[in-house]
């Protein structure tokens, strides 16, 4: 068990929550120092939000404004008040399909984390497995990234790679990519939160990939 104070998070997610419920069962079954006070959704029937509410930690559906990618102003105080209310020091993002921006990014600034399925700068946005698919790659991955102001630009913490194989589709290299998502972001806010990852400009040092 690491003795380490816990680092207090609330993860932000819009979806199925693999990547949340990986977290959440290292932190119970590896005693990560990690405190997840509070998941938070844009969408009301997100997986997540039941997932989180299976192991008794708050979750909540909070609506994201007008917006198709972003938060609206409104939204952004919503969402800053809940975080600020829960305590929460650090920010995961786990399939949250919104850019940040504004107060909210601001108040935590560099201190946001988000997984990402490429290797990158290769592939950023929307559908990544489809666009490394569609380019040809022979090996593509995930990425585990600070979040700035930008769409996947964050100095980048730590990457595993995935092959490409003959005959994969969409969703077959999707799933093996997120096989490794789900070994590798446990591991990284595992770093974050024992404070072993240093991060100077976009240069960052301190995760060493276990496998
Ligand atoms: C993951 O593939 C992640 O890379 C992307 O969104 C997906 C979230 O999946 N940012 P899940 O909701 O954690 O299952």
């Amino acid at each position: 068990m690491d003795q380490s104070p816990p680092l207090r998070v609330a993860v932000l997610g819009s979806g199925r929550g693999s990547n949340f419920v990986a977290i959440a069962d290292a932190v119970r079954k590896r005693g990560l120092p990690v405190d997840i006070r509070l998941v938070i959704s844009d969408v009301e029937s997100a997986p997540i939000l039941i997932h989180a509410r299976y192991r008794d930690i708050p979750a909540q559906f909070l609506p994201p404004g007008g917006f198709r990618t972003k938060l609206d102003e409104a939204a952004e105080s919503t969402y800053l008040a809940a975080l600020e209310g829960a305590g929460v020091d650090f920010l995961v993002l786990a399939g949250f399909m919104r850019i940040l921006r504004g107060p909210l990014l601001h108040r935590f600034a560099g201190r946001v984390v988000n997984i990402h399925p490429s290797l990158l700068p290769a592939f950023p946005g929307l559908n990544a497995w489809q666009q490394a698919l569609d380019y040809g790659v022979k090996v593509t991955g995930c990425t585990v990234h600070l979040v700035d102001e930008g769409v996947d630009t964050g100095p980048i913490l730590a990457q595993r790679a995935v092959p490409v194989l003959d005959g994969d589709t969409a969703s077959s290299l999707h799933e093996r990519i997120q096989v490794a998502e789900r070994e590798l972001y446990p591991e990284v806010v595992g770093a974050l939160a024992r404070g072993e990852i240093q991060v100077r400009g976009r240069l960052t040092r301190g995760f060493s990939d276990g496998r």
